[in-house]
């Protein structure tokens, strides 16, 4: 097994070459801009991990670490369009610098496109991913419409965010690896196991993007900060703070969610003070531990060498400490 940095090397020169040079061109431009605008290339990196973590090669892995990250791509057009967002990986996301139209559409081609990228295996494993690839988009779609659902209820509760956020991020991180232990050519029950802890280590992802929508710093984590206040997110943050807030601080946050004023900055900082003062912004980092040691309590498990379960623990601890 090698390094984080020479499966992300292999990959980015892989995705190099996918390039759509076609026309429409106001149909693949925007493919092409939200493709090479950089990102962590997370799931990717854990296809091609997961293929090795069980003996598999990585090369062949490519293919399906390539679809996820195209449809993840398609999947953060589509939502910068739900979530209003000006801001992606530091550049003006596809719908602001095209329109919506485009965006939508051109979102569209590269969920298609990623099923493509699947056709060029073998049957009996194009299947494998290609059911694995429909179960999971599926239930990420479940998961953007109980996000979308949630910004307008006021009675949502945190077993039922949990559940937002397992399908919205979690599931993809979970089928990235379960993607890479089918090209391995691995038993359903290890597939399941290595799915389970990406799960886990997906929740702990979304629950570290919903800290650092807050509290990041706008030089580095490339989104604007404190879009999820703007848009009435039902996030851990705030969830934990109608929890665990006196009342006056429940208080002021429900009316401050109530309000969309036309420059948010104050509503942004003093909610953010809320959710310091009322321990909120130190449970989220709490959880975040939590769910990533639960992740690697079901990697220690796996029956193979301490060496490579090193390399990906590693990978999920610098997940956890991330800026961006
Ligand atoms: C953003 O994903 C969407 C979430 C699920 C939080 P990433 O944080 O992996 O985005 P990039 O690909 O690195 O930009
Ligand atoms: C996004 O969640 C999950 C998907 C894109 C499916 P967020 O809306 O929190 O992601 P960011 O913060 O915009 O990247
Ligand atoms: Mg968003
Ligand atoms: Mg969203
Ligand atoms: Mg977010």
């Amino acid at each position: 097994m090698q390094s984080i940095e020479f499966y992300r090397s292999e990959f980015l020169s892989y995705l190099k070459e996918y390039t759509i040079d076609k026309e429409p061109v106001n149909l693949y431009e925007p493919v092409n801009y939200i493709l090479n605008l950089g990102g962590k290339r997370l799931r990717p990196v854990l296809t091609l991990l997961s293929a090795e973590l069980f003996g598999g090669d990585y090369r062949k892995a490519l293919n399906a670490a390539l679809a996820i990250e195209v449809f993840h791509n398609f999947s953060l057009v589509h939502d910068d369009i739900m979530d209003d967002a000006p801001l992606r990986r530091g550049k003006t996301t596809v719908h602001e610098k095209w329109n919506v139209n485009t965006g939508i559409l051109s979102g569209d081609a590269m969920l298609i496109s990623a099923y493509r990228v699947l056709e060029g295996y073998e049957p009996l494993i194009f299947q494998k991913l290609s059911r694995l690839f429909s179960e999971t988009a599926l239930k990420v779609c479940e998961g953007q419409q109980y996000d979308i659902d949630f910004e307008t209820r006021e009675d949502v509760t945190i077993p039922e965010y949990l559940q937002m956020i397992e399908y919205k991020t979690a599931v993809l991180i979970g089928a990235a690896l379960q993607m890479g232990a089918i090209t391995a050519g691995q038993p359903e029950n290890v597939q399941s196991d290595i799915y389970r802890f990406g799960l886990h280590l997906g929740i702990a992802f979304q629950l570290q993007d919903d800290y650092l929508d807050a509290f990041g710093n706008p030089e580095t984590f490339g989104k604007q900060i404190g879009g999820d206040i703007i848009e009435n997110k039902k996030t851990y943050l705030y969830l934990k703070t109608l929890e665990g807030g006196t009342d006056i601080q429940k208080k002021e946050l429900l009316d401050l969610y109530s309000i969309q004023p036309v420059d948010p900055t104050a509503k942004i900082q003093t909610i953010k003070e809320l959710f310091v003062e009322c321990g909120s912004a130190d449970a989220t980092s709490e959880a975040i531990r939590e769910y990533s040691n639960s992740a690697f309590a079901i990697l220690e498990k796996l029956p193979v060498s301490k060496e490579k379960k090193d390399v990906l623990r590693q990978f999920g601890e610098s997940l956890m400490v991330r800026k961006v």
